[in-house]
């Protein structure tokens, strides 16, 4: 299967602006989709933020497995300089628990003299405009055109002694965890041209099958769906939704859109699709791969130089 990979040109701009606001900012709030939160993080974003203290707000905990959402939690609670909470972005009063999250993590900063600067980070449609309004109300103050604020960022006062930095949405540079790929993509986070939905349906279900038997079951009114094989389960929501081509024939193409939307919307349920332990597994492998591909590609980039005797081969170089 062909990996889904979306880095788009204004990402690299995104960095280099984050790279420059950290130096004044006092804590860094990264928004995860609470259904993935490791595949929706930035993983180069604790180098860009050099160890400022961290928030990490789960967002959309509405549609997250609530089992799920508490082992995050306490998986980003253990790390240093970290607090993580879980919330809906369009409910007042959790939103507002992160103002004071953002005190306790930066216990010096507040008042007129040193008010509070905080970073907001996250992957597009993560919530994150949501967020901003559900915080900001009426008193949002959008001050981008002030100078030192990069017009790829914007300036929101949530109080006098509290600016939050907005930048635009980023994404892994380059995604190395295949399953990644597949789950930003059901998420919604990725544009529908850069998957194939047969492909991203299939790897969801094989997920629901071994995790979420019982609401599959429920939703489309099948049998044994963990017994099912993904393709046989594709078919057979195709069939139950009526999505038919040409007689009797299924429409697989259908059948994906369906199981997707409806993941998408939690019409099953509240599913979260990774776990801490399983993300850090399929990171693990998917480092594993990639330094596997690099070396594949290091060893033909050296082949060629040496065919096209740009080196010299290695046993007739001159002894050192
Ligand atoms: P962004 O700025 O990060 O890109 O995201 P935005 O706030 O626009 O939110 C993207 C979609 O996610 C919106 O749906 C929004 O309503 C929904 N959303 C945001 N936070 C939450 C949450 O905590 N829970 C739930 N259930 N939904 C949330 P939308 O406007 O309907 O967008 P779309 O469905 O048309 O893409």
């Amino acid at each position: 299967m062909a990996m889904v990979q979306w880095f788009p040109g204004h990402m690299h701009l995104t960095q280099k602006a984050i790279a420059e606001r950290i130096k004044a900012i006092d804590v860094v709030i990264e928004l995860l989709d609470a259904r993935l939160p490791g595949s929706s993080a930035n993983p180069m974003l604790a180098q860009l933020t050099q160890g400022k203290p961290a928030l990490k707000v789960l967002n959309k905990q509405d549609l997250a497995d609530p089992d799920c959402t508490v082992l995050w939690l306490a998986h980003y609670n253990a790390q240093p300089g970290t607090r993580a909470l879980a919330l809906d972005a369009s409910m007042a009063a959790p939103a507002k628990a992160l103002i004071a999250a953002c005190h306790a993590l930066a216990p010096s900063r507040g008042g007129m003299t040193k008010p509070m600067r905080v970073l907001i980070c996250g992957i597009p449609n993560v919530g994150k405009s949501t967020l901003i309004n559900t915080l900001a109300g009426k008193r949002a103050a959008k001050t981008g055109d002030e100078a030192g604020v990069t017009k790829l960022e914007q300036r929101i006062a949530l109080a006098p002694d509290f600016y939050l930095y907005d930048t635009p949405g980023m994404l892994w540079p380059r995604i190395i965890v295949a399953k990644s790929g597949y789950n930003l993509a059901a998420s919604g986070a990725v544009g529908r041209n850069a998957f194939d939905e047969q492909e991203v349906a299939l790897e969801l279900l094989d997920y629901l099958r071994q995790h979420y038997p019982a609401l599959l079951e429920a939703r489309f009114k099948i049998d044994g769906a963990a017994d099912l094989t993904d393709e046989a389960l594709l078919e057979a929501i195709g069939r139950k939704r009526g999505a038919l081509q040409g007689g009797q024939q299924i429409n697989l193409q259908k059948a994906a859109e369906i199981a997707i939307f409806d993941f998408r919307a939690a019409v099953m349920g509240r599913i979260s699709l990774e776990t801490p332990e399983e993300f850090a597994g399929w990171l693990t492998l998917g480092k594993t791969l990639d330094a596997q591909r690099q070396l594949k590609k290091d060893a033909i980039e050296l082949d060629r130089k040496i065919r096209f005797k740009q080196i010299p081969r290695p046993d007739k170089r001159a002894p050192s």
